[in-house]
């Protein structure tokens, strides 16, 4: 181990900022690889759990000089867990020490090592804004996973995490893989080109079964206990809504070609732990410009059916998207199979670090995280909308609400009340 920081460590989206501000100037020279550089890339990642581990797996598998060189999580064990799988699995692309930074501070000491070129950014994504934005302030490439945000205030600094990249000429590559997996690819072509005619509206379902739950320990503090247990806390995964089903929602965005103008809808909770601040099911009706309706649902309901597609009616036929590896397919309007197409996830998964390597290599950055954070606000609206049983529109979101569910000052040791689930009319819109 290289480094192990101590944990009390108070955290605030307005330190990390400054914090980053502070650094940028010494970074500036590493900010940006030069116009078709062929350097060994050397990657960081922040958040070395499921996902983390399997994005640098997926990079680490498809790209060529690209090394992993630092980690850092909550919990340095997860870091060494992430270190031996990669050393085993890709022993040649790997540094020979494991560098490995604990507790909250351990981003700003990749976010500072001059020698990083690309972070990946895979904790949980209550901290993800203000981690992009630190990453983007300190000159290095960005792979950032779903959602992008988990309310309106980290939308905005996703934002500015947007436009500085695009400044600096950085790199920022968001993990909504559905966008490279050929099969979604294609129907969203079949539907630009006519199709299935004019789209008129859609069905999206993100209907699973149940999620883990890790309990509390002896001696964990609130702000330990909710950020490891970190799905069923909303300041941190967004409910389901935003942390699954942003991925349909997404897919929404890209075949509508737009965000939608308001949500309404509905939902609650059945199965939950006492404790998790989660509902487990969401019904929203998506009004999309043109008058157009996509009718959304999710839930995490465990014996409950599971069906997650994306169906898109258009006035001369359907396109189904499947999720996962079932494939694309569209219908005439008398139910006949004209097109279909197959795609793999796992390959999508890869494509993403591919695209973002190679664009870094060629002098030509990918910038993309405003589409993400876009389909992350759609459904934080989503389950505004649900929570207050109110309309809510985009401007409101965009424009007006003050909601920032991020802690102040958090620490280690924080007290941290679980909040009552929300109740809708009592509820407020904020
Ligand atoms: N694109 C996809 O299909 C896909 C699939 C799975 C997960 N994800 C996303 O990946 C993210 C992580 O999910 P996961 O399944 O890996 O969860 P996980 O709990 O397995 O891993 C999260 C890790 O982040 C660490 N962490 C949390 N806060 C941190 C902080 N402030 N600093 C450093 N480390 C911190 C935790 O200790 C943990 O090891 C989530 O946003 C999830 O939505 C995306």
């Amino acid at each position: 181990m290289a480094a192990a920081s101590t944990r009390p460590t108070a955290v605030s989206r307005r330190s990390f900022t400054a914090a980053a501000a502070a650094t940028l100037s010494a970074t500036m020279v590493h900010s940006s690889l030069a116009a078709a550089d062929t350097r060994e890339l050397r990657i960081g990642v922040i958040g070395c759990g499921g996902r983390g581990s399997g994005a640098i797996n997926d990079s680490l598998s498809i790209n060529e000089g690209v090394k992993l060189v630092a980690t850092a999580d909550l919990y340095g064990s997860k870091c060494a867990s992430l270190w031996k799988a990669m050393r085993e699995a890709h022993p040649g692309k790997v540094a020979s020490a494991d560098t490995i930074h604990e507790g909250f501070d351990g981003y700003r000491r990749i976010l500072d090592d001059p020698s990083i070129d690309l972070v990946h950014v895979t904790t949980s994504p209550g901290f993800r804004p203000a981690y992009t934005l630190a990453a983007v302030e300190a000159g290095k490439h960005v792979f950032t996973e779903k959602p992008a945000c988990v309310d309106p205030a980290g939308y905005r600094v996703c934002l500015t995490a947007h436009d500085a990249a695009v400044a600096r000429g950085t790199a920022i590559v968001a993990g909504t893989q559905y966008r490279r997996q050929v099969n979604y690819l294609g129907a969203i072509e079949q539907i630009r080109n006519g199709a299935i005619g004019d789209v008129i509206g859609a069905t999206a379902r993100y209907c699973a079964g149940g999620i883990w739950y890790r309990p509390r320990t002896e001696g964990m503090s609130d702000a330990e206990y909710q950020m490891n247990n970190w799905y069923h806390f909303v300041w941190l995964s967004g409910d389901q809504i935003v942390e699954q089903a942003v991925h349909n929602l997404d897919t929404m965005n890209w075949v509508m070609g737009a965000n939608p103008v308001s949500a309404f809808g509905s939902g609650g909770r059945f199965t939950r732990p006492d404790d998790s601040e989660l509902w487990d099911s969401f019904s929203i009706n998506y009004e999309y410009p043109g008058d157009r309706i996509v009718s959304f649902m999710c839930r995490q309901i465990p014996g409950a059916a599971t069906d997650v597609s994306n169906v898109v009616y258009g006035s001369k036929g359907e396109c189904h998207i499947g999720a996962a590896n079932a494939g694309s397919r569209i219908f005439d309007p008398a139910g006949k199979e004209v097109w279909e197409m197959k795609g793999s996830i796992a390959d999508a998964y890869k494509q993403e670090h591919k695209d973002l390597v190679d664009s870094i290599r060629a002098g030509k950055p990918i910038v993309e995280l405003r589409q993400m954070a876009d389909s992350s606000l759609v459904a934080v609206m989503g389950r505004m909308a649900a929570y207050t049983g109110q309309k809510v529109t985009w401007k409101f979101v965009t424009e007006e609400s003050k909601l920032e569910l991020f802690p102040k000052d958090l620490t280690w040791t924080s007290s941290l009340p679980v909040q009552a689930p929300a109740v809708p009319g009592k509820t407020k819109l904020i």
